[in-house]
């Protein structure tokens, strides 16, 4: 949830109050991500030195400090890298100290911000202790900035004269864990290294003339060269590695071998001979002459929109090193399948989907948007003429695929609910087992994965921590692995072997809505692709690929409930404390993403409940206030389902029930009071989840801003 921002300048002149004003923006378009505290870091009064200011709780308190400290605003720089940060605590409460950028020592000689968790950081903790380094903070983060000092001053007293970008691979390779790291130094000033491992960073170029460039070229740090020595030559680099804090001797480790991309989604696939490329020290320099020119950096492409057309996504791995207006990307390991490139990328095509339009929020744009995004993946892969689905992104691993023994989902929250809502059709058509994991759990248990079993990871961000790691559990037991993901270039979509891209463009509510509906459909073209050869669901997957295409328009048909839903919330749900959602079958799912929502967006308690347990246990809470929302759409099982939602009216349950337009059961029932029905077009059984999510997406929406909630930002009870 921490959100990074960087700003670098070159040959341009700019105040110091323009480039905290700069910074401050940045860390308010990531407000977002919901943040406890922020922080920036920038040139000082002396030469090269650097000042931190930090604060706890809303940016506006950051500026405050500022303020309260008088910086000389007026101080003009023509070059200048500033780093910043807003925190959501993970090591140590959320105080001062413990705010970001953090310091190696009281006169800031390395300053970082970061994203991640460092695993190994009470080892590390303790070795620089014992070195005499004094932590003045609970976080992880201090242990990087205290390693840069510690091994820049061994190696300075060695007589190396290491870059930063080698100092900072020095220290990367001390580090376990994850990371999104930004760090600037009084010993390499207006220079910035930016590095990542499992946390996402993103470079914005902007320069006087236009970027003409498609792709910026790695520079690779050869690993039979030793660099220290070319830094040194005089010296042997033995020396170093013997004295220095850790052990280096390990250090260039190998990271997890790149996975090929899922086909023909970006121009990372294309043959670089046909792209305009530069080494990336060339990127932005006019016959070689040096260039004014912008950097941006960030955590999130969306905190750059306002401020660049171009960006650059670094991978796992990367160094980028920025100084003197040139960009230049290190890796220290040549991998298979790596690419020795990075594409940059128009933005302007993403701006547009992260601006509000006519909505009053994100959450709701986003919502109105499942017409479009349900359309948007299944473009060029559902084919209803000829009732084929094909992938492009399963293609070359269809034969593996297809010899699955046992199929294993794996996500988390909103993308588990996904996995649930998609299993039946899994099992129907495919009739092998097919297991459904909460990632977090799945890690914490020693699961038995085989070499013929597939596991599919579903995640909007590609970037969720307990998913990555499950991945890599199946990585090394060598199951062939599927990621379905939205955004490309993400940690999932590089480490898996094949996949599906959703396509679904920036999700910026912290309520994941759009992601939902597409993974669903994303999951079913993938069982609809698997089952393909089945003779005997020729007819059932053509009803499916029939149905699908109709989903788009049936969407639009929910969203023309909004004006009930929003008096439902007036009159029944506003004053409501608690809400239950009752749905079996295909509709479990549906059940627990309507709970899911609510608790995280209305902060109403809530449960999704199987229809069936209402007699083991949850009747006793039935009264005529709880509010019940059941899903009483028609399929196979719906008597079964009538037959609950009657032991409810018995005790003249608080009812509302998601039903089919035009179905009459529950106008002819005797009610002993009014039923509240929400009616949605009828579509196939294993898809009818999709139509029916929409209402509980309004009711979460509308019942949040009834009751004066930030539906787009996360719950901080510290602000
Ligand atoms: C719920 C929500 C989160 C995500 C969860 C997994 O509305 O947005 O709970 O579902 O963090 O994230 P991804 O799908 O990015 O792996």
């Amino acid at each position: 949830m921490c959100g990074i921002f960087g700003y670098c300048h070159f040959l341009i002149e700019k105040t110091r109050g323009e480039i905290i004003e700069t910074l401050l923006g940045g860390l308010q378009a990531l407000e977002y991500k919901g943040y406890d505290s922020s922080g920036i870091s920038i040139q000082g009064d002396e030469l090269g030195s650097l000042d931190i200011y930090k604060q706890t709780g809303k940016i506006s308190n950051l500026r405050e400090e500022i303020d309260l400290r008088n910086p000389n605003k007026n101080l003009s720089f023509i070059s200048h890298c500033g780093i910043a940060h807003t925190r959501w605590a993970t090591h140590g409460e959320p105080k001062r100290t413990n705010c970001h950028p953090l310091n190696s020592d009281p006169s800031n000689e390395f300053v970082v911000v970061h994203n991640g968790v460092i695993t190994n950081f009470a080892n590390l903790k303790a070795l620089l202790g014992e070195k005499g380094y004094v932590f003045k903070s609970d976080t992880d983060t201090e242990c990087i900035a205290k390693l840069y000092k510690k091994i820049y001053d061994t190696s300075i007293e060695l007589g190396f004269n290491l870059d930063f970008h080698v100092l900072t691979n020095l220290v990367l390779n001390e580090l376990e864990g994850s990371y999104g790291l930004l760090c600037t130094s009084s010993h390499f000033p207006d220079e910035v290294v930016a590095a990542r491992k499992g946390s996402p960073l993103v470079i914005g170029v902007k320069g006087k003339r236009s970027i003409k460039t498609d792709v910026v070229e790695v520079e690779y740090l050869d690993q039979n060269e030793n660099y220290l020595e070319i830094n040194a030559p005089t010296k042997n680099s033995e020396d170093i590695l013997d004295e220095l804090p850790v052990q280096y001797n390990s250090s260039l480790r190998k990271s997890p071998p790149l996975r090929s991309q899922y086909l023909g989604t970006s121009t990372r696939d294309k043959d670089i001979s046909s792209l305009n490329h530069v080494s990336s020290r060339e990127l932005l320099k006019e016959g070689g002459l040096l260039q004014p020119i912008e950097f941006f950096l960030s955590s999130d492409c969306s905190a750059l929109a306002h401020y660049v057309n171009n960006v650059l996504y670094l991978e796992d791995n990367d160094i980028a090193h920025i100084y003197d207006g040139e960009l230049h990307i290190h890796r220290s390991n040549v991998n298979p399948g790596d690419f020795s490139f990075r594409t940059v990328q128009k933005l302007e095509s993403e701006l547009s989907k992260m601006i509000k339009g006519p909505y009053d929020h994100f959450m709701q744009k986003e919502i109105y948007e499942q017409p479009e995004t349900t359309e948007n993946v299944m473009r060029g892969r559902v084919d209803a003429s000829t009732n084929r689905v094909v992938l492009g992104g399963l293609e070359n691993w269809l034969t593996e695929l297809r010899r699955a023994r046992r199929i294993i989902m794996v996500a988390s929250q909103t993308s588990y609910n996904s996995c649930v809502a998609a299993r039946p059709i899994y099992e129907e058509l495919m009739e092998i087992p097919i297991n459904v994991e909460s990632a977090s759990d799945f890690i914490d248990r020693d699961c038995c994965i085989f070499r013929n079993d597939v596991c599919i990871f579903v995640s909007q961000s590609g970037e969720t921590a307990d998913t990555i790691h499950a991945l890599k559990y199946c990585i090394n037991n060598g199951a062939v692995t599927i990621g379905v993901v939205n955004s490309s270039g993400s940690s999932i979509s590089r480490l898996t072997d094949c996949g599906v891209y959703l396509n679904a463009g920036p999700e910026k509510g912290v309520a994941s809505t759009k992601s939902y509906t597409s993974q669903y459909v994303a999951l079913v073209m993938i069982a609809l692709c698997l089952s393909e050869d089945s003779v005997s669901r020729i007819e059932r997957r053509k009803e499916i690929i029939q149905a699908l295409t109709l989903i788009p328009n049936q969407i639009k048909e929910v969203l023309e409930l909004e004006p009930s839903i929003i008096k439902l919330c007036e009159n029944e749900l506003e004053k409501q404390e608690t809400v239950f959602f009752f749905g079996r079958g295909f509709q479990f799912a549906s059940a627990l993403e309507g709970a899911s929502k609510m608790k995280e967006i209305s902060y109403v308690y809530s449960e999704g409940i199987l229809t069936d347990d209402l007699k083991r246990g949850a009747l006793s809470v039935v009264d005529n206030v709880l509010p019940i929302i059941v899903f009483a759409t028609k399929d196979a099982i719906l008597p079964k389902v009538v037959s609950s939602v009657e032991q409810i009216m018995a005790r003249k349950g608080n009812l509302i029930i998601i039903c089919n337009k035009g179905d009459k059961t529950w106008k002819q029932k005797k009610q002993p009071r009014n039923i509240v029905t929400l009616e949605v077009p009828q579509t196939v059984d294993c898809l009818q989840g999709l139509l029916n999510v929409i209402p509980l997406q309004l009711i979460s929406y509308w019942l949040a801003v009834k009751k004066g909630i930030g539906v787009d930002f996360s719950r901080d009870p510290a602000m």
